[in-house]
């Protein structure tokens, strides 16, 4: 009897627990990045694994894919593929702040925001519309307006983005974006750094210009969205969709990586999964190169935007002489293997290569990478320490971060010659100090409760089950900002306060009158 009302009981809470299954998914990822997408798309294909029909939209094709997922891929067209390639050679070739990025995003790198947009009224994206989906993930890169394709599919909408919570992300489901303590995204800041009156003041100007910038890009977007859906009848406006996002997956894990800061319970952290939780066997040629590498190795990996090849041959050419010096081995990704750099025993070219996998080898010491959002965090799970070489976008504010962090060093590449190179790589090798800060940072990182895979598939369901999950939702989404900040209580209190101070101060000076009055009176007398 016993046994048979434990199994019942089991059965209840197996029934609870089982996800909701062989849902139908769309995955809107149109953001023009590999880097982008393999985040987005590790996320999509766990989804898959576990049973849900997904079909996912992009403009690139992806690296990391599933038999179960439905691909519709809308390329750019070659003229937009062109002048997008120009501008990251030109970004290569120069220092770029936060600022210069913006205006390149409004000006001549517009496309990858109006390619958004055309994607949306494209006969082969517009097939979506044949499917009856259950839930939308929308990649967020400046394409909020996308948020009506959910609102046509009358689906909720987890958005999943590249990075720790920002200012426009924590609006959409109502997280504080504390101004004093949380570092802007473009504020670098080490771990465990408390910010000063400088920090603060730098990052709430920061903060300024970004809100400006979004007012004129939201514009923008109110703009494509009324193009888009303007003619649906009963259909919400964007900024009600906007307060509509059920939750937001953000590729960080702030208990780690800090700062610690409040999350409402609409954002969930999913930092690390594109990486595999058990490394896959390397290609020979790969692993026996490490096998024999009786100084350690180093993975030399300059992204998936910037190609060597685009790199000045100066600069590589001083790599190249550092490199071929070292007794380390070194696996260097290199594109065109007709025209390398130059021959060296300790140095394996290859075109492409399982980055993740690499940095898991215990043999790997040293990784030099191009600060890509991606490389770093694989770096970071595995524990080897790095010499970043940034060049553009993210990078220099990841490689500045992972310096202040204490995981190696930062070399801008524009100024890369032999001694600087030669001098970092040595000196993060050779000294302890920066492989042990990564292996503890590692150590943090991995210990969790659940899995990012699992965080991914147990809050899925968990939008699936209820229906968009709106009980999560925080009130703060529906405030405006003079309510957020109770400003008009503020307001009232100052009021009265000034109010009592005004009335003590007049009854005051009447008493104060009238005694005097008098005793001028008397002393007449
Ligand atoms: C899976 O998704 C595709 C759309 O990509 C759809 O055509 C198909 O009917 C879906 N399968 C099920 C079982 O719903
Ligand atoms: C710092 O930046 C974060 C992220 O944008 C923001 O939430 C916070 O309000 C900023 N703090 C200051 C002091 O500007
Ligand atoms: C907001 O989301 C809920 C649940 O996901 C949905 O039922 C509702 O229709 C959505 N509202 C709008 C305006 O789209």
């Amino acid at each position: 009897m016993a046994t048979l009302r434990l199994s019942v009981v089991g059965l209840c809470l197996l029934l609870i627990a089982l996800p909701a299954k062989g849902a139908n998914i769309l995955g809107l990822f149109s953001s023009h990045s590999q880097s982008h997408l393999i985040l987005h798309m590790s996320m999509i294909k766990t989804l898959a694994e576990s049973g849900h029909n997904v079909t996912v939209v992009t403009m690139m094709k992806p690296t990391i894919t599933h038999k179960d997922i439905h691909l519709i891929v809308v390329p750019l067209t070659a003229v937009q593929e062109q002048i997008l390639e120009g501008q990251i050679k030109e970004m290569t070739g120069q220092k770029n702040s936060i600022f210069s990025t913006m205006n390149r995003m409004l000006n001549g790198m517009s496309v990858m925001i109006e390619s958004q947009h055309q994607l949306l009224s494209d006969a082969r994206f517009q097939r979506i519309y044949e499917t009856k989906f259950d839930l939308m993930f929308m990649g967020f890169f400046l394409n909020d307006f996308q948020l009506g394709v959910a609102a046509k599919l009358q689906v909720p909408v987890i958005v999943s983005w590249m990075q720790a919570p920002m200012m426009v992300i924590d609006a959409y489901v109502g997280n504080p974006s504390e101004l004093s303590y949380v570092p802007n995204i473009q504020t670098p800041l080490g771990r465990g750094e408390r910010m000063g009156f400088a920090k603060r003041l730098e990052n709430f100007s920061k903060y300024l210009f970004l809100r400006v910038m979004l007012m004129i890009f939201e514009k923008r977007f109110d703009n494509f969205y009324e193009q888009q859906f303007g003619q649906e009848p009963n259909f919400p406006t964007l900024a009600e969709m906007r307060r509509n996002v059920s939750m937001v997956f953000t590729n960080s894990h702030s208990i780690s990586e800090g700062p610690i800061r409040p999350l409402v319970p609409g954002i969930v952290e999913i930092g690390g999964i594109q990486i595999k939780e058990q490394p896959d066997p390397l290609p020979a040629d790969i692993a026996k190169f490490l096998e024999t590498a009786q100084h350690g190795a180093i993975l030399l990996c300059l992204g998936s935007n910037v190609k060597s090849t685009d790199v000045k041959p100066e600069l590589i050419q001083a790599m190249f002489k550092v490199l071929s010096s070292l007794k380390q081995h070194v696996i260097w990704k290199w594109e065109d293997p007709d025209n390398t750099p130059g021959k060296s025993p300790n140095i394996l070219y290859k075109k492409w290569l399982p980055q993740d996998d690499i940095l898991a080898h215990p043999k790997i010491k040293l990784f030099i990478t191009h600060a890509g959002k991606g490389g770093i965090t694989e770096a970071r799970y595995h524990g080897v320490p790095m010499v970043a070489l940034p060049v553009f976008g993210d990078q220099p504010i990841n490689a500045d971060v992972m310096a202040a962090s204490g995981y190696g060093l930062t070399q801008d590449l524009m100024q890369l010659n032999e001694e600087n190179f030669k001098a970092k790589i040595e000196e993060v090798l050779g000294n302890e100090k920066y492989a042990l800060a990564i292996k503890s940072f590692s150590q943090l990182y991995r210990d969790r409760p659940i899995t990012a895979k699992q965080s991914v598939l147990y809050w899925t369901d968990y939008v699936l089950r209820h229906k968009g999950a709106v009980h999560l939702q925080s009130p703060a989404v529906h405030m405006t900002s003079l309510e957020y900040y109770n400003i008009d209580v503020y307001a009232v209190f100052i009021a009265v306060l000034a109010l009592v101070l005004l009335l003590t101060w007049l009854a005051l000076r009447c008493t104060c009158r009238k005694l005097c009055g008098k005793s001028k009176k008397v002393k007449r007398h």
